[in-house]
Formats: structure tokens, sequence, C-alpha cells
């Protein structure tokens, strides 16, 4: 079981550098007023308390995304994600960050069955990783157990359009909303995953003129990720944005080529391992001269 009590003389996560308080749920649902985002909230994925670290200062909320199937496992899809996973990488972030809110994803699997079991899900998570909200994937269907959780301490974040767990059902990882009758369906998703409770929404894959239409439609704010700038924020998943990964969606911009600078640092690395090059007088100990 992982735990976020941290042990700062041995760790290197160090989740206060400045006196300070996190961002608090009401905080990211309250900058939203009248419909309107003055400050667009700043949302990034993160797996990993080193990453956690680097993006905080920079964001308002972390996502601990089940997408660290891929990203991090190597598995085809988010469907084998497990609650183990999500609670030991959200430990992590937590441990890893001391001014964004943490939101977990809740694994497939772990909620759709009933809220009771969404509750017991959610609250683990909660509880082993010390985050702040938890998101689900869903509209109308899940609903009813966004209200359950909400109504119970359980602060959600919704997502609606492209949902990754039902990609089985979906058949990809295409925009949705293209025809009248599935944005109709979305734009119904939104608002009912609004009334429910919800203090915020991922809006995923969707036309721009869609995303305008559910931002418009919902008091609390929209997320958007490839869902245009009319969303009050954005969220990426970082690994793409820094550009790891040879293929992305086209939605992602890569502000780095990490992958090139990572395998040229290595390269140099296995370059002067090989001609005993590395390590130098620097990076040796010698004994003391008494
Ligand atoms: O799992 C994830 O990373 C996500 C974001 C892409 C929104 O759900």
């Amino acid at each position: 079981m992982s735990t976020f009590t941290l042990d700062t003389a041995t760790s290197r996560a160090t989740p206060s550098p400045v006196p300070g308080k996190r961002i608090t749920v009401p905080a990211i649902r309250q900058r939203k007023v009248g419909g309107t985002t003055a400050d667009p909230i700043v949302m990034l994925t993160a797996y990993t308390m080193r990453m956690a670290q680097l993006l905080d200062p920079h964001c308002d909320m972390l996502l601990v995304g089940d997408s660290l199937g891929q990203i991090i496992y190597g598995l085809p899809s988010t469907v084998p994600v497990t609650l183990e996973m999500m609670c030991n990488h959200g430990a992590a972030v937590v441990r890893g960050s001391w001014h964004s809110m943490v939101a977990v994803d809740m694994p497939f699997g772990s909620y759709e069955a009933s809220p009771e079991q969404a509750f017991t899900s959610a609250a683990r998570i909660m509880k082993e990783s010390g985050c702040a909200a938890v998101k689900l994937e869903g509209g109308e269907a899940i609903a009813p157990t966004i209200d359950f959780l909400s109504k119970r301490g359980i602060p959600v974040i919704g997502h609606v359009g492209l949902t990754p767990q039902a990609v089985n059902q979906l058949g990809g990882y295409g925009a949705r909303g293209r025809s009248d009758a599935e944005a109709h369906r979305i734009l119904a998703d939104t608002r009912a995953v609004a009334d429910a409770g919800a203090f915020c929404i991922v809006i995923e894959g969707v036309l721009e003129s869609l995303a305008d239409q559910l931002t418009t439609a919902v008091a609390i704010p929209t997320i958007g990720i490839g869902a245009s700038a009319r969303c009050d924020g954005q969220v990426l998943v970082t690994e793409d944005m820094l550009g790891l990964f040879e293929r992305t969606p086209r939605f992602v911009k890569r502000y780095d080529d990490m992958a090139a600078r990572i395998t040229d640092a290595v390269a140099s690395y296995a370059g002067e391992v090989k001609a005993r090059a590395f390590p130098t007088e620097a990076e040796t100990y010698r004994a003391k001269a008494i």
C-alpha cells in the first residue's frame, strides 16, 4: 500500500520548497465567473514525483491520468489500468508537488458498476494518494454516480467527448461530435455531469464549434484536450508536449524534442563508457589525505 507521508530526511521529494498553500477545488471552480474565465486553467498530466516537481510551479492542476497505462506501462490502451497503479502514481505526484491541486483518474472497471463501487474506489484513491479530487469518464449514464460522490465529500472532474476508456465501443480515438446527433448527445452529457455536481469537466477531442457550445452551456470550467482554445483551460499529456514520442495526436503542440535530446545524452554516455572516458577524476572517490 502506498502512503503520502514523507520522510524529508531521506526522500528526494521536497513538496514545500517555499511556504504555500495548495490550490483548492473551490478555487478551481471559482475561476469561471458568470460564464467567463479571465485566468485560464493550466493542467498537465504527471505520473512521477520528479515530473510533478518540475511541472508544479507552472500548473494549477496536475492530473494523474490513466494515460499512464500507455505512457508508463506500455499498455495498448487505458482499459487494463488498475486502481493500485493509480494509487501509487497518485501518491508519488502528491509527494512531488506542493502548489497544484492533484486529481487522479478512476481506472476502467473501478466505478461503472454502481455509485457504491465508485465511492469505495474513489475513497481508496484519496486515502492512499492524498489527492484532492478524482476524474471519471462518461455523461448522462454516470451522472447519478457523480451526484453520489459529490454529496459524500469526493470532488469529481467529469470527462466527455472522446472518452478513451470506451475505445472498444468507439472503435478508435477520432474526434467526436461530427454529426448533429452525436454533438447533441455530448451537449446533454456535459449538462448532466455539471448538474450532478462535478466542479470542472475535461472535454476531449471535439470540434471547436462544439467546444464553444459546451463551454457556454455550463457554469463549471471546461478543460480542453483537442478541443480548441474555446475551453476555460487546457490539459495535455506531458510526455506528448515535451516531444518524448515520435507519434502524437494532431492537437498536440510539441514544446521540445526531448526524445532527441535524451538519445544524444545517452549516446554520449555510452560512447564515453566504451572509450573509458567516464568516470573521470571528478566523479571518482579517493581516500582522504590525513
Ligand atoms: O488520462 C489522461 O491523461 C487524461 C487526459 C488526457 C485528460 O484523461
